[in-house]
């Protein structure tokens, strides 16, 4: 109910809104969930098939959600009854899966892959644009009923007399408005944790909110859990954990736990859940990351030059291992982590989104009851993260304002324009593939509306991170062979 205020809306009315308004542009489109389905698509998210990593002991939850979306009924007041849904984990960190050539399979997910697709500002302002259009309409209630034949007597009851109102209170305050938030809310593959978390909080919005931009690209899950501070800039650390502390192979039950608070917290700008009842679930947490210690990110699926990934293994650990951590090699299966710096530092890159985590939002997660689990430490720059599913998580960096691997190593060859959801890959650069000046190669039909990233714009800058640049071009083809493996 309290998550109904920032991130949680009544799934049945926002669900007909977005049909109704797709009648406007398309008066053919049917009355049902199919078109519901394929509006929700276009945002990113998924309606996988398979689920091609799920754990032997789960079954398939099917159903007509989109993978990651967590929904059941609340009862507001006494004799209601509201199907609610909000974002689950999976539906930023569940993602498609690749076919040999890089094609993607959205109707294959892989839980803990980044979904490179998954856009929240257009799906907002698609909600909050067809919400305000029809609110005020019969044809609204007429059609959830359409969509959802199950709805019974209650809940019809309950929409008409209690959520609409609610809703037309909250569009009458945000009357003349063009956007229902007051931050950018990312693009696709990007969301914008730290404007939301401040959002949640009530600190204060740089330029009150259009300028709070600090977007970060969603990360892989693969072995995260080796990390003694988490975010972009590894503002959550550990309490009790010096900073850059190098981990080796000694992740105990205590360190998971550790790391399972602090994540908790995240549902706080994910969900809009309060941080008390944030705490709640920290069990839930110590799940994930139990389940997360065992998690293997999705093979690469294309061709690999092993010999090429032998020499590229020693450019590794010449180049880049001091930060990004050592692997023990391994013929058959992929490298393995054993050592993590847990390296925190400025390596030129876009500077705004680890400034935008400022001394008042430390304040305000201080003056949560998470002071005593989250280290908060600001400041320092970015922190380099484990590689492990790299090939599949392309834009690279933070803010995902580089391409692909080849572009990262070269940064000659790095667009300053491009698109970026619903894309397919590239094995030879190891990236988003792209055709000419940054759009898809023709004939190309992404599987969610792309948007473009403009890496000229603040928060967005495709600079620094220069490690590789004075490679010869078959050391950095061999190194991108041995990052493959990982
Ligand atoms: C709205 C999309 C979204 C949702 C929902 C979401 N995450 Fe994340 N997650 C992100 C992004 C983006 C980051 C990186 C944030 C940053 O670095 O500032 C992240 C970071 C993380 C990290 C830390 C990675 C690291 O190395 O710092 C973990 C662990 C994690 N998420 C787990 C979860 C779990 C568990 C859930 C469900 C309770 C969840 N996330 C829900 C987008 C999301
Ligand atoms: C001095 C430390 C340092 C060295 C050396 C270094 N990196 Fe990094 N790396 C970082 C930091 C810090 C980031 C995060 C920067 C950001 O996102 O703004 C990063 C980010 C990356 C990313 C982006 C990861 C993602 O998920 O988007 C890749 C890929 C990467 N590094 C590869 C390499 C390779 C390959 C080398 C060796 C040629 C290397 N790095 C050398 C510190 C380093």
């Amino acid at each position: 109910m309290e998550s109904l205020d920032s991130s949680a809306i009544p799934w049945r009315l926002a669900a007909a809104a977005l049909v109704l308004d797709e009648r406007r542009r398309n008066p053919s489109a049917a009355i049902d969930r199919a078109t519901a389905r394929s509006i929700l698509k276009r945002f990113g998210f998924l309606y996988p098939a398979t689920i091609a990593n799920l754990p032997a002991d789960l079954r398939p939850r099917g159903g007509e959600m989109p993978l990651g979306i967590t929904h059941g009924a609340i009862a507001p007041i006494g004799g209601t009854r509201v199907e609610v849904a909000n974002l689950g984990c999976a539906a930023c960190h569940a993602g498609v899966t690749y076919d040999e050539t890089g094609g993607p399979r959205p109707d294959r997910a892989w839980l803990g892959t980044p979904n490179s697709s998954i856009d929240l500002e257009a799906y907002t302002q698609a909600i909050f644009d067809a919400t305000r259009r029809h609110i005020g309409s019969e044809e609204l209630l007429t059609t959830a009923a359409t969509l959802y034949p199950e709805m019974g007597w209650r809940e019809r009851q309950s929409l008409r007399w209690l959520v609409i109102p609610l809703a037309k209170r909250r569009l009458a305050a945000l009357e003349g408005q063009p956007r229902p938030l007051p931050f950018p809310n990312g693009s696709p593959g990007s969301t914008n944790g730290v404007a939301a978390l401040k959002h949640a909080l009530g600190a204060p919005l740089a330029e009150g909110g259009p300028g709070d931009d600090g977007i970060v690209s969603v990360p892989e899950l693969g072995r995260r859990e080796w990390r003694s501070a988490l975010l972009a800039d590894g503002a959550y650390a550990l309490p009790g954990v010096k900073p850059g502390a190098t981990v080796e192979a000694d992740l105990t039950a205590e360190r998971l736990r550790e790391l399972a608070a602090i994540t908790s917290f995240f549902t706080v700008p994910s969900m809009g859940v309060h941080p008390d009842r944030a705490q709640q679930r920290i069990g839930d947490a110590e799940a994930v990351f139990a389940w997360l210690r065992t998690y293997r990110p999705q093979p690469f699926p294309g061709a690999i030059d092993h010999g090429a990934a032998r020499r590229g293994a020693a450019v590794y650990r010449a180049q880049c291992a001091a930060c990004h951590g050592d692997y023990a090699m391994n013929e058959s299966a992929a490298p393995q982590l054993v050592r993590f710096p847990n390296w925190i530092g400025d390596v030129g890159t876009d500077p705004l989104r680890a400034r935008l985590f400022d001394a008042e939002l430390r304040k305000a997660v201080g003056n949560t009851g998470y002071r005593k689990l989250i280290a908060v430490k600001a400041g320092r720059g970015y922190a380099a993260p484990p590689l492990a599913g790299l090939w599949s998580s392309a834009p690279y960096l933070h803010n995902g304002s580089v391409t692909s691997l080849g572009a990262l190593l070269d940064p000659t060859q790095r667009q300053a324009r491009f698109l970026v959801g619903g894309h397919a890959l590239d094995f030879e650069s190891v990236g988003l593939r792209l055709g000419p000046a940054g759009a898809y190669p023709d004939g190309y039909r992404p599987f969610s509306t792309p948007q473009w990233t403009d890496t000229t714009q603040p928060g967005r800058g495709n600079g620094g991170h220069l490690f590789g640049a004075g490679l010869t071009a078959a050391d950095r083809q061999a190194l991108i062979e041995f990052l493959k493996r990982l």
